[in-house]
């Protein structure tokens, strides 16, 4: 039997931080009402495109698995804020590593885009129809959001992480990975402005708007990351006690906490990066996984569990069994170019562009196209 085990991760952080008291400069919010509501004290705004940041995280997951880019068979590229809708990215990303052999595909399930991903790549593994694969998941959200919107604005950040897995003939990797979508709920969270639907009507990307039901959300989120743990827990015969470490999607500490609680989880198990890089949609699971590992709390053979839940409303839970290794054979000293502005100022640009636009583009909802889009 063939296994697909993670032996290579990396994240790629941009530098530029924009925390709480910078949103307070634009928004009528402050740092209390984030933390206490959210866990969250800053986030990153990237200066370089998605494909910068990817490229970058994949050749240190390379590095950490000892793989040469030209040996590459196959990348995934789980995003929902891609740099461009044609060609995917992934092509970029393999143009950038040199991975002339690789297959090149983008997967989006927003926030579930990266363990998708891993599904993705872990089932070709076994199957034989690769012998390899980069898994990324990533996110440049700065550019879209609607920085007025203090519902959403305060929760997003840019980011990325990346893994390489590899066959294995060792019972490693996904154990196994409960996939679901509560598609009656797809409205909950939805980005107008983008797609088909708004085509060549005048519609900028300044006059993007997004749907947004917190509660709503939030309540699914901890029922369907409760009910696809404990499934793909059942199905490799375990039980929360056996799980060492949780990794979960960052989009809420709160989130977090009613779900362990509810899953049987303590919460000393659980790795929280939102504090530090509020909720990076893809890229938050894989970050939070080499945030782990620089910090020591991946064991050899350890077991782990990702649950998650993106707009969609996809969820999943995946249960993963290290492998021996949790220190990467090789480092890179490569960084990203250096930032010449502050966060604050990357993101006010944004928002002055969005201003002069949205005066000279058609209003969104009067765009929209299809109206059985549901
Ligand atoms: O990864 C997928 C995407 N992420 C999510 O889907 C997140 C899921 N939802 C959540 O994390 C939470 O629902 C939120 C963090 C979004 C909101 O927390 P909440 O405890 O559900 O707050 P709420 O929406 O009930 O808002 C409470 C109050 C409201 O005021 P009133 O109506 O009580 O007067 C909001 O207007 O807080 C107000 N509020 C804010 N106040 C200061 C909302 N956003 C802010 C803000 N600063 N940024």
């Amino acid at each position: 039997m063939t296994y697909a085990a993670i032996t290579g991760w990396g994240a790629c952080m941009p530098p530029a931080v924009l925390t709480n008291a910078d949103l307070s400069t634009f928004l009528d919010t402050n740092d209390e009402w984030i933390f206490s509501r959210t866990g969250m004290r800053e986030r990153r705004i990237s200066h370089v495109s998605a494909t910068e940041l990817a490229t970058l995280a994949a050749r240190r997951a390379l590095a950490c698995a000892g793989l040469d880019p030209a040996d590459v068979e196959l990348i995934v590229y789980g995003s929902c804020s891609n740099d461009e809708q044609v060609p995917n990215t992934a092509s970029a990303v393999q143009l950038a590593l040199g991975a002339k052999r690789a297959g090149a595909m983008d997967v989006n399930t927003a926030c579930t885009s990266f363990l998708y991903s891993l599904s993705t790549a872990s089932a070709m593994i076994r199957t034989g129809a690769v012998r390899n694969a980069v898994v990324i998941g990533v996110e440049i959200i700065a550019q879209y959001i609607d920085w007025e919107n203090r519902n959403i604005a305060v929760l997003f950040g840019d980011g990325c992480g990346a893994v390489v897995v590899q066959e294995s003939a060792r019972e490693e990797g996904v154990l196994a990975e409960q996939l679901g979508c509560i598609a009656d709920a797809r409205q909950t969270l939805r980005i107008r402005g983008m797609g088909a639907a708004y085509a060549n009507q005048g519609v900028t990307l300044g006059s993007t708007l997004i749907d947004f039901d917190g509660q709503e959300i939030f309540k699914r989120a901890v029922n369907g990351m409760v009910q696809a743990s404990a499934a793909a827990m059942a199905k490799c015969g375990v039980t929360a006690d056996d799980i060492d470490l949780v990794v979960p999607h960052q989009a809420n500490a709160r989130i977090i906490e009613a779900m362990a609680a509810r899953a049987g989880l303590p919460m000393d198990k659980v790795v929280l990066t939102v504090d530090r890089y509020a909720n990076m949609s893809s890229a938050t699971v894989p970050v939070a996984l080499a945030t782990a590992l620089e910090e020591g709390r991946v064991k050899p053979g350890s077991l782990i569990l990702l649950p998650a839940f993106g707009a969609g409303l996809t969820y999943c839970a995946h249960v993963v069994r290290w492998g021996e290794r949790v220190t990467p054979i090789q480092t890179l000293s490569d960084q990203l170019p250096l930032c010449s502005q502050s966060a604050l100022e990357m993101v006010n640009a944004v928002r002055a562009r969005k201003a002069s636009q949205a005066a000279a583009s058609t209003p969104v909802l009067e765009a929209a196209r299809f109206a059985d889009m549901g």
